[in-house]
């Protein structure tokens, strides 16, 4: 018999599934009305996950194959709801370079609340319009020839030092060990600073817990990753605000800092200064720092490609022996350059970027409608390309055949808010691989390393190396 009781049961089982459906029925009526209904294209496709959470968790715990995961499911261009924003995922060469050189027309630059206030406001990623043009052009003249000529001199004793302690430990982790080797190489070209082994590591400390804060649930509160990543930045602020009191009576080099200090006279605060030397220590050190990693490994690894490297050197008569190596000589360097282009490929420092739609456009067929965010993967573009067949395997002669890269390659972005340091960055690892060439071989102790590809691309066992020199290397 059907007692009281039992529809009670039933009732207490019906009623939470029928909210439950109700909810998802009404979740996904608000994103189906985000849509802009002036224009007559459909949304693109895809899944906006569980109410108010959206695919957040599947987009922070399963990194770039998220976005892998829906290129397979549906295709190029599809929607989802991440952090509570809705947001059009883009992938494929084509699209992706629509979006970056869309900059100001189509799109905006667009950065979550968190990271905005632990970057802050003066920095150049987060600097829009004429303030924007302004202080890129500014950071631009440091970039020169003059100016880049003088690093590479200075860089080169950086990256020696580095090398022959490497030489002479037991082991050494690659991963953190080009972290500084980068940090310092960025203080160095962009501040004017020789700092030392102790000041490198304290400053390496404070931006990892730095960096740990951006990517943290965006809560000030004690103890959580946020709270800690605000505490690391008052913390680099002051160290910054010590070297400038430091730099009062520069006679050195013209570097970025000296050209921003002219635009602070007129239009820079302190804080804003100093918050964009913090913005390009960062951005300089990891970028680079993981690109250099990728280098010991990808060259560990295919031990022929370091050796074709030498045979370019021995044809250009670089030995090392006969003092430093100039520009003129590094542009000279095709297969050089073939390598750190195929290792910005494989495993970009930069895997992809967010923008805000300023208006509903048109991709694949689809409306991307305005106020959207638009997440863009730079990663899967260079990865599934039909430009680079086997994509996801090292092969630096590859480049030989490419005529065109403008449209199907873009590792420091492009358009308007194409990388500031994108020369920096090219000469700081194509005089690494130089200096690693002529100077040391080295084994890896772990040859099937599992790379983290998010934030930057990292081995997750820090990549232990052996190093050994092949010629003497000075103090
Ligand atoms: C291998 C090294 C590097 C790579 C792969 C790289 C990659 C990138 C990419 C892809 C962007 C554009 C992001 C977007 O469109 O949202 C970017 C922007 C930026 N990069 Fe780099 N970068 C590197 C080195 C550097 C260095 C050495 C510096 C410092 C001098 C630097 C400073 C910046 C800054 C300030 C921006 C923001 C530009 C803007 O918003 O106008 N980067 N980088």
């Amino acid at each position: 018999m059907f007692t009281g009781d039992d529809s009670l049961k039933v009732l207490a089982s019906v009623i939470p599934a029928a909210l439950c459906l109700v909810i998802w029925k009404l979740w996904n009526m608000h994103n189906y009305n985000l849509r802009d209904r002036t224009c007559s294209l459909p949304l693109p496709p895809g899944s906006m996950g569980l109410p108010l959470i959206g695919e957040s968790l599947n987009f922070v715990l399963m990194g770039a194959d998220f976005y892998r995961n829906r290129l397979k499911s549906y295709g190029s261009v599809s929607k989802t709801n991440i952090l509570g924003h809705p947001t059009i995922l883009v992938l494929g060469a084509k699209n992706v370079r629509k979006i970056l050189m869309g900059e100001t027309s189509l799109v905006a630059s667009y950065w979550p609340q968190n990271i905005r206030t632990l970057m802050g406001e003066g920095t150049v990623s987060h600097s829009e319009g004429p303030v924007h043009k302004k202080r890129r052009k500014s950071i631009g003249k440091a970039f020169n020839h003059a100016a880049m000529s003088s690093y590479l001199v200075e860089s080169q004793d950086i990256f020696r030092y580095y090398i022959k302690r490497w030489c002479s430990q037991a082991a050494v982790l690659g991963f953190s060990e080009c972290k500084k080797l980068s940090l310092r190489f960025a203080c160095h070209v962009l501040i004017g600073f020789k700092v030392s082994e102790k000041e490198v590591e304290e400053l390496i400390e404070l931006y990892t817990v730095f960096a740990d804060g951006l990517f943290s649930i965006p809560l000030n509160i004690p103890g959580l990753g946020f709270h800690k990543g605000m505490i690391a930045r008052e913390k680099l602020m002051m160290k910054i605000g010590e070297f400038l009191d430091r730099r009062k009576d520069w006679d050195g080099v013209p570097d970025a800092l000296t050209y921003m200090m002219k635009l602070s006279e007129e239009e820079l605060t302190r804080t804003e200064l100093k918050e964009v030397v913090m913005e390009l220590l960062f951005t300089g050190h990891v970028t680079s720092g993981s690109a250099a990693c990728s280098l010991l490994f990808f060259l560990g690894k295919n031990k022929e490609v370091l050796d074709h490297i030498v045979d370019e050197l021995r044809q250009h008569n670089i030995d090392g022996d006969e003092g430093k190596i100039t520009l003129e000589e590094i542009g000279k360097l095709k297969y050089v350059s073939n390598v750190v282009k195929e290792v910005i490929r494989i495993a970009p420092p930069v895997g992809g970027g967010f923008r805000k739609a300023l208006k509903t456009f048109v991709l694949d067929g689809y409306q991307i409608p305005k106020g959207w965010t638009v997440a863009f993967s730079i990663r899967e573009a260079q990865e599934n390309s039909n430009s680079f067949p086997d994509g996801d395997k090292f092969i630096p002669d590859r480049w030989d055949a490419l005529t065109t890269e403008r449209e199907i390659f873009f590792p420091f972005g492009a358009g308007r808010r194409m990388c500031v340091g994108k020369e920096l960055g090219k000469l700081m690892l194509k005089c690494f691989v130089v200096e690693l060439a002529i100077n040391c071989r080295w084994d890896l102790l772990n040859e099937y390393p599992v790379f983290e590809e998010m934030p930057v691309p990292r081995p997750i066992d820090g990549l232990p190396v052996v190093f050994f020199s092949i010629r003497k290397l000075g103090t």
